[in-house]
Order: C-alpha cells, then structure tokens, then sequence
C-alpha cells in the first residue's frame, strides 16, 4: 500500500504477478490502511489469512499501525518508488520520476541493487490541483482535466515563434518561451486549464531530464504516478523530454509504482 498525500493506492501480489490494484482518496492514515485492505480483499475474493505480508510506503508510512491484526513492514518511499518504476518498465536501470502531489526523482541501477533519491521538485499533480481551484475555482480533478482537453495552452503562453520570428537554438518555434507569459483578462477558461497541465508536464519533463542527463539515463527514463498517465499531463511530459533529445515511458499501472515495489522489496526479503 502507498499512503499518498492525496490517494492510497493499494495491490495485491500474488507469485510475484499483480493480480489487483485500487485506489481511495486519503484521509487518516489508519483509515486509509484499513478502507484500501477492505478494498484489495473484496476486489480479489480473498480473506485476511490469505494475506502473506502487507507492506507499506509513501508519505504517511510512520503512521501506518497494525490493521485488523496484520502488522504492517514499513518500506520507504524512495526504495518504493524506485523498484516499482523498474519492474513497471522492464528497465534494469533508470531514472524513475514519480509525480504525485510533488514530484521526485530516483536513480535505480543494477535492476534495484541501487536506489538513490536524486532530487524533485515541488510542480505535480497537487499544483494542478491548487492553481486550478484558484484560478477556475474547480476542486475535482476530473473536470480541470476535461476543460484542459478543449483549450489550448498556445492561448496563454508566449511561444518561441511569438518572440524570436522562429526557432530558437535547439527550440521550435511552437513551443514555450513563457509559461502564462501573454495570459488576459479574457483568457478562456478552457485555455488556462491547458496551460496549467501544460506548465506542470514541462516542469517535470525538464527537471527529470536534466537529472538524468547527470546519470547517462536520458533514454531510461520512467515517469510514474496517479497524474502521469492522465492525457494533457502524460503528452507535455514526454513531449518535453523529446525535445531535450531524452526517451521516457508512462509503463501501464504507473499510479501503483509505488505500492507494486513497496510489495516487491518484503517479497525479495522474505524469499
Ligand atoms: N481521481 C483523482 N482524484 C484525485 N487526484 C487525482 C485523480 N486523478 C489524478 N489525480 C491527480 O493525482 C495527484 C495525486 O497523485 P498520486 O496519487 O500519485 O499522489 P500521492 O501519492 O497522493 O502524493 P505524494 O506521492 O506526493 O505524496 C493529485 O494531486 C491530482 O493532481
Ligand atoms: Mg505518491
């Protein structure tokens, strides 16, 4: 289980292979723990004995307290994210960019062997969240991200081409100069949504990039997290990271990484 800053998210392993995952907004942590197991066991007709281990990671992992007599084994984030990011992807090394309500970055080598928190920033899915509630007064997710789909952040940003007349070194002229750099008072709502989803993707396609430049991973670059697969979000990320020259996957189930590598290092220390 990953005890999120905003969703628990929770899977079941079963011989190694993911058999279910489901997800619950958090609230306490013990409640969190009990709604996401509660879920996991009616999801796969299971029953607490036949629960071997419960591992559990992210943010609100120092409060997580035994659950309906299971102890849980406490496994931290960043091991978490790493190992979830490669098992995800395949990869035997990558840089794994866990977007969240914030973003980390982590470097993974030797298939897990190595897992090292290199750095992050605090632009994520909590800053869609944020800004959109501020500035368009939405609180669900959900309807940012269906204004998004119909506007365009080319409405509100100051392109290359609006500035230089054309590309600028390695920079085509479509693409950004300044994030809300020629937003109006009639700016629509539909293209705001746009530019926010788009600012946050080209935040942490760039950070996540440059970061693995340090590292020679710019081709192994693996982006997890509940907002990485959501559209606007996945396609300015990895947009950005091919501009720079870099290659990245969004791996299928990318909002479990965590959980599924939480659950994979217990399995690794038990077997
Ligand atoms: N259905 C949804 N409900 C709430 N948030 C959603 C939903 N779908 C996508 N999101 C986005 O996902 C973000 C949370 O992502 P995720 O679940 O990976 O983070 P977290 O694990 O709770 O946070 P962190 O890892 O930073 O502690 C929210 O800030 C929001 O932008
Ligand atoms: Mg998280």
């Amino acid at each position: 289980m990953d005890l999120g800053g905003t969703r628990t998210k929770a899977v079941a392993l079963e011989q190694g292979r993911l058999v279910s995952c489901v997800c619950l907004p958090t609230t306490d942590p013990i409640s969190s723990l009990a709604g996401a197991l509660g879920k996991l066991l009616y999801a796969t007709k299971a029953s607490l004995s036949d629960v071997a281990g419960l591992a559990v990671t992210g943010g609100g992992v120092r409060q997580a307290e035994e659950v309906f007599g299971i102890k849980p084994t406490r496994v931290d984030e960043i091991r978490s994210i790493g190992l979830g990011g490669v098992f995800l992807s395949g990869k035997k090394r990558a840089l794994v960019a866990s977007i969240g309500t914030g973003t980390a970055l982590v470097r993974v080598e030797d298939s897990g062997a190595r897992v090292e928190h290199v750095g992050g920033t605090g632009v994520g899915g909590g800053t869609i969240r944020g800004l959109g509630y501020y500035m368009l007064r939405r609180q669900s997710f959900e309807s940012l991200r269906r204004l998004a789909s119909r506007g365009s952040p080319l409405k509100v940003n100051v392109t290359v081409g609006d500035i230089a007349g054309g590309p600028v070194g390695i920079i085509p002229p479509e693409e950004t100069a300044s994030n809300f750099g020629k937003i109006s008072e009639d700016a629509l709502e539909e293209d705001v949504a746009a530019g926010i989803f788009r600012m946050v993707g080209e935040v942490v396609g760039t950070v996540a990039y440059f970061a693995a430049k340090a590292y020679g991973l710019e081709r192994d670059i693996v982006v997890v997290g509940s907002p990485a697969a959501e559209p606007p979000l996945k396609s300015a990320i990895l947009h950005t990271i091919r501009l720079f020259g870099g290659e990245a996957t969004v791996p299928e189930h990318a909002e479990y990484a965590p959980a599924i590598g939480a659950a994979k290092h217990i399995a690794e220390a038990t077997s």
